[in-house]
């Protein structure tokens, strides 16, 4: 029996504007998804009730699904991928990740590497972390239509990456962050649906490219932060990019009035991922305390640690 880990990623600064050519920094973390693998007759796909999200609005008379079929286009895509690659497997896969689907903490990317790296291990073929990326960033534009390759990079090598798009390249960051909390709130539309509305607001005023470049240009500054080890300075850049994500319309009031709440307990916070609710990563000054702060709040919450390994057997 094969088992795989392959991170989770949270995006530090500069989504949205990565689609754009900006360079951005994202961190591995050490939750994500875990794949196991064990060869057998038939190609079978386990996975656990959390892969799927329904809400039910009674008022509106609305429902949303999230995660459901999208994760099986993953899954299977990365299988087909796999098999193109690698040779041909007859194998059972239980998937089981430890955050909920599409709240920007790159659920698809990381079940993407996990599925490729178990497949090439139960194969018995040895594959490295920068062919992985390559491959799991083919499953998710094949999926998605159009992603950056900043999710499936981070989630397959680990650690901190600065990624630049086009060309696309990445270099590993020393950082002085050991923790982040996660707080995670509802999230209204996918990725592909969030990534268009920029576009559209992009294509409407000129005046956008002008944010756009404001995010990359912290991401650079951001990069001085980290390797001076200073968390005051990149708790202040987070709350940056932040403000100028929501230029791009997708920080809600929910996310602004959260941050204010915290400000005692935190460095500095932003979304993470498409935006429009979801993942919001917080630099805590104590970890303990603002996961208190948050349970009294009522908020889900994860307190996770940076990884530096990326994909792995276990
Ligand atoms: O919400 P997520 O985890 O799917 O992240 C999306 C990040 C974007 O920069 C908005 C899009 C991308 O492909 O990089």
């Amino acid at each position: 029996m094969i088992r795989v880990f392959a991170p989770g990623v949270i995006k530090l600064f500069g989504e949205h504007a990565v689609v754009y050519g900006q360079p951005a920094i994202a961190t591995a973390v050490d939750r994500g998804a875990w794949v196991l693998c064990e060869r057998g007759e038939r190609t079978v796909i386990r996975a656990g009730p959390a892969q799927a999200q329904i809400e039910y609005d009674l008022d509106g008379d609305v429902a949303w699904a999230r995660g459901h079929e999208p994760f099986l286009s993953y899954v299977k895509t990365a299988l087909r991928k796999a098999g193109e690659s690698f040779g041909p497997l007859k194998a059972s896969f239980e998937v089981k990740n430890d955050f909920p689907p599409s709240v920007g903490a790159a659920t698809s990317a990381s079940v993407s590497v996990a599925i490729l790296k178990a497949y090439s291990a139960c194969l018995g073929v040895d594959v490295s972390g920068e062919e992985l990326a390559r491959l799991a960033h083919k499953v998710e534009l094949e999926v998605q239509g159009a992603a950056s390759p900043m999710d499936t990079a981070v989630s397959a090598l680990g650690g901190v990456l600065r990624i630049e798009t086009s060309p696309f390249r990445y270099r590993r960051l020393a950082t002085p962050i050991r923790e982040l909390v996660l707080a995670v709130l509802p999230r209204r539309g996918t990725t592909k649906e969030i990534v268009a509305e920029v576009r559209g607001l992009k294509s409407r005023h000129k005046s956008i490219d002008a944010v756009i470049e404001a995010i990359g240009k912290i991401a650079d500054e951001a990069e001085e932060c980290l390797s001076r080890g200073d968390l005051v300075c990149l708790g202040e850049l987070m709350e940056v990019n932040n403000w100028l994500l929501g230029a791009l319309s997708v920080v809600g009031h929910e996310v602004v009035l959260l941050l204010h709440n915290l400000r005692p307990y935190i460095y500095g916070g932003k979304i993470s991922g498409a935006g429009r609710g979801g993942v919001v990563v917080l630099l805590p000054k104590d970890a303990e305390r603002l996961a208190e702060a948050l349970k009294s709040m009522g908020i889900q919450h994860y307190h996770v640690r940076i990884d530096e390994g990326g994909a792995r057997l276990v």
